[in-house]
């Protein structure tokens, strides 16, 4: 079972996302120590803007793209293939001015390739083609928000990831991260007890096996 963590937080080690992301982690490797986790920072490093060079880069025939080309090619083909590559993929991914930071944006760009991440059957129908992989969308947020209007983030989430195939898609979010002391205590231990229960010791096991 590999496990995929995407952080996107541009709050370095004071990032509530990346603690609720390292308590997954801890949580699996607590089940079994030699679980393989890789973690992709794009908040610390971040990954070039989707931009009319990417693509342009992209729709461009292999054998005619230019060096400049040819790298931001590989640089997205090597998202995806971590991506496909995973089991579990975990997205930490913040709000920031209600939605996700630019740089997920921007990695959902470059991961949204047609042929590769999604295709169109004959009949025009989407279908998307990372499948049967286990996404946790871990979020953290200044207020409160889950379940109302305001949540501008969850639907947009929910649907671009189920139109790359990913639909089993559990979100977690701690909230009132600046409502507080107390209440960030309390949305922190809440969102942690969120994972606890969603992977217990139990379920670790047979995941892992
Ligand atoms: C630039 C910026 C914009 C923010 N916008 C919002 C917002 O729209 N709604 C909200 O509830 N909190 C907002 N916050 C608070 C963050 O959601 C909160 O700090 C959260 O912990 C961010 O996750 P992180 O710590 O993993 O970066 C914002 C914070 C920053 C730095």
């Amino acid at each position: 079972m590999k496990t995929l963590v995407i952080l996107s937080s541009i709050l370095g080690d004071r990032s509530n996302s990346k603690q609720l992301a390292d308590h997954l982690i801890n949580r699996v490797k607590a089940s079994n120590p030699a679980a393989a986790i890789k973690v992709r920072d794009i908040g610390a490093q971040p990954i070039p803007y989707f931009d009319g060079n990417t693509a342009g880069a992209l729709f461009t025939p292999a054998d005619a793209r230019n060096v400049d080309q040819q790298r931001l090619v590989e640089m997205s083909d090597a998202l995806v293939a971590e991506l496909m590559d995973a089991d579990r993929i975990v997205f930490a991914v913040p709000v920031y001015n209600f939605n996700m930071p630019a740089q997920f944006k921007s990695y959902l760009d470059h991961l949204a390739r047609a042929g590769v991440t999604f295709r169109y059957t004959p009949e025009g129908v989407p279908e998307g083609l990372v499948k049967g992989k286990q996404v946790f969308v871990l979020t953290a947020r200044g207020g409160k928000a889950e379940g109302t209007p305001s949540d501008t983030m969850t639907p947009y989430l929910r649907q671009m990831l189920a139109f790359l195939g990913m639909t089993d898609v559990t979100f977690i979010a701690a909230e009132g991260m600046a409502m507080g002391e107390v209440a960030a205590l309390e949305g922190m231990a809440q969102a942690k007890q969120r994972i606890d229960a969603l992977l217990p010791a139990a379920q670790q096991d047979s995941l892992a096996a």
